[in-house]
């Protein structure tokens, strides 16, 4: 007790304050220097690598392989809108100049709910040049576009040129074989083969 006693007695003596002020204003330093060391890092903790675990990322538990981009060859719009991102077993595909990129990689810009979802699945050349979101300029028409816009269209073009793989090409409905045609396409295939063997 006598201690206790003596201790406050020269904490008043030499600090002047009272004892409950002097661990008051001893606790808001503790506060402040934990709070302002807590906002740096020390130099060797900052070349050590981020500390995470599968348990806190579960998504660095079963990392999915990069799927190949498939080719496909030549497509028409309307069999280009099946690539629109509705089905995640399909890639997400977009064209320009008629040329389709798999911009599967891409999918947060352009998959469902994605800031840029609508260009998914279709053609954008006439949207990308003018800068548009407008549903009725999301096409391949260049008609009427001027110098500028063709220059703003090439930027997005060697943009996707380097960033995503080409898988195919857009081609016009009447160029598309026919159902019909493709199987007699084939059985004349299957028919050459067999007189090449004979
Ligand atoms: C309000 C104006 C806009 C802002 C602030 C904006 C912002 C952005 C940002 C931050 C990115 C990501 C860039 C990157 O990380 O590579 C981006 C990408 C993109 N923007 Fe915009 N944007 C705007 C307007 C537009 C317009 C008008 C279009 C076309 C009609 C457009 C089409 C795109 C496309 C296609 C991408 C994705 C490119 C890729 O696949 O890498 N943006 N935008």
């Amino acid at each position: 007790m006598g201690l206790y006693t003596s201790v406050m007695e020269e904490i008043a003596f030499y600090t002047g304050l009272s004892p409950a002020a002097f661990f008051t204003v001893l606790a808001m330093m503790v506060v402040v220097y934990r709070t302002v060391s807590a906002m740096f890092v020390s130099p060797e903790d900052y070349n050590k690598p981020p500390v995470v675990s599968a348990r806190t990322h579960p998504q660095f538990e079963d990392p999915e392989p990069p799927r190949q981009p498939v080719q496909l060859g030549q497509v028409t719009d309307r069999e280009l809108l099946a690539y629109d991102g509705s089905d995640p077993n399909k890639p997400l595909l977009m064209a320009i100049r008629g040329q389709i990129f798999d911009v599967s990689t891409g999918r947060n810009f352009y998959g469902p709910g994605g800031p840029y979802a609508m260009f998914a699945g279709k053609e954008c050349s006439r949207a990308l040049a003018l800068l548009s979101f407008k549903p009725e300029e999301i096409n391949g028409d260049l008609e009427g576009l001027g110098e500028s816009e063709f220059t703003i269209l090439e930027d997005w073009e060697f943009k996707f040129i380097e960033k995503y793989p080409k898988v195919g090409l857009l081609i016009p409905e009447e160029r598309a074989p026919k159902k019909e045609e493709q199987v007699q396409d084939s059985l004349e295939n299957s028919n050459e083969y067999k007189d090449e063997t004979k």
